[in-house]
């Protein structure tokens, strides 16, 4: 799988998206364990409920044994292309154990792509290894 195949993947999901209160169309693509997960945003009536296109790919690969997430392709309409929000950020680490190695691919209908780590863009987050030890 390479990055064009993910990126074109991302783009495709986007129309699967449920979004008619933001008009925030967001498709992702997650390569884990060597499969593509691809997910998009959808909404509820009752905002706070929406859920992100990358928490919806992360809960689909892990829901499907693949735990070892690889690459993430995440596609919108915004220039430059937008990032994860912190809160997917965090849902990725949960699932990483070195963030320095998950490559997160941003793009847009443009073209424009942009390329960071999860460790670039969360660089001190929380991990479960902070939690103390239970007995
Ligand atoms: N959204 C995502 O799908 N991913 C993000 O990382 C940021 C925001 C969605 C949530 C909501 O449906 C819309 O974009 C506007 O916030």
């Amino acid at each position: 799988m390479t990055d064009e195949e993910l990126v074109y993947r991302a783009k495709g999901a986007r129309a699967r998206a449920y979004a008619p209160y933001s008009n925030f169309v967001v498709g992702v693509a997650l390569l884990a364990d060597g499969e593509v997960f691809d997910a998009a945003n959808v909404e509820n009536a009752s905002y706070g409920l929406s859920m992100c296109a990358e928490r919806n790919a992360v809960m689909r690969a892990i829901l499907e044994g693949a735990h070892h997430l690889q690459v993430v392709a995440v596609c919108s309409s915004t220039s430059p292309p937008a990032a994860p929000c912190g809160m997917c950020l965090q849902t990725l680490r949960e699932f990483t154990k070195d963030p320095g190695s998950l490559r997160i691919l941003l793009c847009n209908e443009k073209g424009e792509q942009a390329e960071h780590t999860l460790a670039t863009l969360l660089p001190h987050g929380f991990k479960p290894e902070d939690l103390p030890r239970r007995a």
